[in-house]
């Protein structure tokens, strides 16, 4: 039997990288899924690729009225939800000298609260077998160039795994994080094709096992994650990360 059968899965950031082909890996194993992002193009092309099942919510992971929303649309649309992948972030990553109190807020909201609050619209939703999946980034533990906003806001997010875990446990809710080295996506592409080749040479060097990751590799971890097989794994974060930080490079 598939691993995922009869479940339910929300993915947001479904429409590119790892939550794209989280959805992809979800899907063959059975699940019923449903993605958000913000672009409507991308949510109609994520669509296309992953098929007509897929359930597409247009919906801004750092704003706090979205979430509710959409939690209202899932208890429209579904019985019960399982599976939380909350992966949709902001990554912006600036010197010290570049923040402003209005970016900050904009990345915590992003990337904490606005997950903070959609797990608490779902409550009521999540049925007594579920996973919650938080991704991290291996900026919340080791620090680099321009990390510290970025890192501790997904420092926080993975801290839910344990807080939430606690809090929920009774409900049958499982909280996990993985957290990914640098994995092969869209997320630098926006810095042009030549300052994305420099980061992902720079980001090859310093991974021990002199690679970049896919995302089918974070991937599969989620599906164990979501699955049942991994049902005594609870408040763990799942590194993925080609042994950065844990092995010395050559
Ligand atoms: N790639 C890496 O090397 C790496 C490393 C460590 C951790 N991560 C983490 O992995 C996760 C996925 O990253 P990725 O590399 O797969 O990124 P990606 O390819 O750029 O995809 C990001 C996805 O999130 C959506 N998104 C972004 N901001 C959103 C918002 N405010 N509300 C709703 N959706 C939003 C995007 O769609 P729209 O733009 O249409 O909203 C897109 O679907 C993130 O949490 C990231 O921090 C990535």
């Amino acid at each position: 039997m598939a691993r995922l059968e009869g479940k339910h899965a929300l993915i947001t950031g479904g429409t590119s990288g790892i939550g794209l082909e989280t959805a992809r890996q979800f899907l063959a194993e059975g699940a019923e899924v449903a993605i958000t992002g913000r672009s409507l193009d991308g949510l109609d092309r994520a669509k296309s690729d992953l098929g007509s099942g897929v359930l597409t919510f247009r919906s801004d992971a750092s704003d706090i009225d979205d979430q509710e929303r959409l939690a209202g649309e899932l208890k429209r649309a579904w019985p019960a939800i399982d599976i939380l992948m909350c992966n949709a972030a902001s990554a912006a990553q600036l010197p010290i000298e570049d923040w402003t109190p209005e970016r900050f807020d904009a990345l915590i909201a992003t990337n904490l609260k606005g997950p903070f609050f959609l797990i608490k619209s779902l409550l009521s939703l999540f049925s007594r077998r579920s996973s919650i999946i938080l991704i991290g980034s291996i900026s919340a533990m080791i620090g680099h160039r321009h990390s510290g906003g970025y890192g501790a806001s997904k420092a926080g997010l993975l801290a839910l795994a344990c807080g939430l875990s606690y809090e929920l446990k009774d409900r049958g809710i499982r909280v996990n994080g993985i957290s990914p080295g640098p994995i092969v996506t869209n997320a630098l592409k926006a810095f042009g094709p030549e300052v994305e080749a420099a980061l992902h040479e720079e980001f090859r060097n310093q991974v021990p096992i002199k690679r970049l990751g896919q995302a089918v590799e974070v991937a599969k971890a989620a599906v164990y994650l979501a699955s049942d097989e991994s049902a005594f794994t609870v408040a763990q974060v799942m590194r993925v990360d080609g042994g950065l930080g844990k092995v010395a490079v050559d």
